[in-house]
């Protein structure tokens, strides 16, 4: 069994990091922008984009845990880090279909299409419905907003933990080997 995530797996998970950013800074921006001011439509669009990338890539996270497994945790690692560790994991595969589920369901049950990074436009896959609208949206916006930062105040809160405190190297599954071994010499990861 290999100790450190496969570079698919890698580049997965970082995707799905910049996505997060990018979708978190939109929403922001966009609740906040004038409802008529003529980019406001444009930034849910890319909210929403990013989002429907961010739904693509945990389905096949979540498909290819299956075929390509992710490593055992260290065994020095005690129960409640594992027990931890496993539940945010879960709760993150969880958040990441149910956000960009209810986003987009909110969304279209208002009407509205969505302009896929103004390539194609998905029109609304549900009837127009206030009701839907209001509880897909509360499960968006007021519930999973909330979930989304404390899961990921939760993970960087583990991460600063492993490397600050118990310094345990279990961060350099998800970095390259390159990085590791340029930390490791002191060198830089690339020379130009
Ligand atoms: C994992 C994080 C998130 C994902 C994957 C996500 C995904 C989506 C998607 C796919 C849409 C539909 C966009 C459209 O069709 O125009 C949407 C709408 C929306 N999102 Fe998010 N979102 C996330 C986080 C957030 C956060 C943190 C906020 C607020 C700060 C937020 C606020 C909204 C709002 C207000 C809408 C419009 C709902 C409506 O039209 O009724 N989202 N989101």
């Amino acid at each position: 069994m290999p100790s450190r995530y496969s570079h698919r797996q890698m580049i997965v998970h970082w995707l799905t990091a910049f996505c997060l950013v990018a979708i978190i800074a939109l929403a922001w921006v966009m609740i906040n922008a004038k409802e008529d001011a003529p980019f406001t439509d444009s930034l849910y669009d890319w909210h929403g984009s990013f989002g429907i990338v961010v739904l693509g890539l945990t389905a096949l996270r979540i498909v290819w845990r299956f075929i390509d497994r992710a490593p055992p945790l260290p065994s020095n690692l005690a129960p409640w880090e594992r027990a931890l560790a496993a539940t945010t994991f879960g709760l993150f595969y969880v958040l990441l279909l149910w956000m960009p589920i209810t986003g987009y369901t909110a969304a279209a049950a208002a009407g509205y299409s969505l302009k896929f990074f103004n390539l194609v436009t998905i029109a609304p896959l549900v009837p127009r419905s206030d009701k839907l609208n209001s509880l897909m949206n509360t499960l968006h916006f007021v519930y999973g907003q909330w979930a989304v930062y404390t899961l990921i105040v939760l993970h960087a809160a583990g991460v600063v933990f492993n490397v600050v405190v118990k310094r345990n190297g279990i961060v350099n599954r998800m970095l390259p080997a390159q990085v590791n071994e340029a930390a490791a010499t002191g060198e830089p990861a690339r020379r130009i």
